[in-house]
């Protein structure tokens, strides 16, 4: 693979597309409508962090990207249903998703709950049978991964908390841990599976790197839906407001929000410095990242 961010953006778009190509639009499905319902919500518009972040991680231990693919697309797939979901009017009732109307808003409700849930079970689906290189045992070690991050210690718990209610920097850290940090410690975790390494220093200084950044993601996703346009996110702008969302800056104002972002992000890049050059893309990532509009 690259060495430059731009090209792993490029090839991931690439290879994802590929993918897509596999599992929703190639197959003649007989139920039709879910099988666009899915389409629809997984094409266009997403920033593709997770796959990009699986294929990062790869990448630096020379993994083969065949063995990545299967990896990036799953998550992608749990992370698209975890939008359809969110958006639904039991959640967050948000009408638009990456620029255009959401699941529910393009078909309907039920179709968008079925969509949520096929893209779910798809994801485990290519984990278990894509063809690649990976051993019975890697592909056990990424559903089960996979499995518990977006279940109730992971994504979907957080959801319950976030839905719940929150009252505290800590309750929301911990939220923003389950419902946001939690696939995107996956998708780290998964390519290391992909990359058979066993070394636990660099292990766990990868899982804090992406834990911080994890967070940091999920606070700017707040910011953004104070500062935002919808025209740049893809999202309606003060959706939280309207949900009397607790979040960073209604706890703390912009100012120290915009602070405790940059002081992760920092702390991030931090933890992977003793890898030098090697993590070069994972470094840009963070850096892309912390710049982000969208
Ligand atoms: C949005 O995630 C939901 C959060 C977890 C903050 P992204 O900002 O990655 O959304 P897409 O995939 O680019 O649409
Ligand atoms: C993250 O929180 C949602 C998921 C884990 C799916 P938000 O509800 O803030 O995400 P957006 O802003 O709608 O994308
Ligand atoms: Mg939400
Ligand atoms: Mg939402
Ligand atoms: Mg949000």
């Amino acid at each position: 693979m690259t060495r430059s961010l731009e090209n792993l953006m490029a090839q991931c778009q690439l290879r994802l597309e590929n993918l897509f190509e596999i599992y929703l639009l190639r197959p003649n499905y007989s139920a039709t409508r879910l099988q666009q319902a899915m389409t629809y919500a997984i094409q266009n518009g997403g920033k593709r962090i997770r796959p990009l972040l699986v294929y990062a991680t790869g990448q630096l231990f020379e993994a083969a990207a065949e063995n990545l693919d299967a990896p990036a697309c799953a998550i992608e797939f749990i992370h698209t249903y975890s939008l359809i979901h969110d958006d639904l009017p039991a959640m967050d009732n948000s009408d638009l998703r990456r620029g255009k109307p959401s699941c529910h808003k393009a078909f309907d409700e039920a179709t968008a709950i079925l969509a949520g849930d096929t893209l779910q079970s798809l994801a485990f689906d290519a984990l278990a049978t894509h063809s690649n290189n990976l051993s019975a045992q890697q592909r056990i070690e990424m559903i089960r991964i996979l499995g518990h991050a977006s279940g109730i210690n992971g994504m979907a718990g957080g959801q319950a908390l976030d839905l719940a209610g929150v009252d505290s920097i800590e309750t929301l850290n911990h939220m923003y841990h389950l419902k946001t940090g939690a696939l995107l410690t996956a998708s780290v975790k998964m390519g290391m599976v992909a990359s058979n390494i066993q070394d636990t220093h660099t292990m766990n200084a990868l899982e804090t790197y992406i834990e911080n950044i994890g967070l940091a993601f999920q606070i700017q996703d707040d910011l953004l839906d104070v500062l935002g346009d919808a025209k740049t996110t893809g999202k309606p702008q003060g959706q939280d407001n309207l949900n009397q969302k607790i979040t960073y800056p209604s706890l703390l104002g912009i100012e120290k929000t915009k602070e405790i972002i940059q002081q992760l992000f920092f702390s991030a890049l931090n933890k992977i410095e003793f890898l030098g050059n090697d993590a070069e893309i994972l470094r840009q990532l963070a850096y892309h990242l912390l710049q982000r509009k969208q």
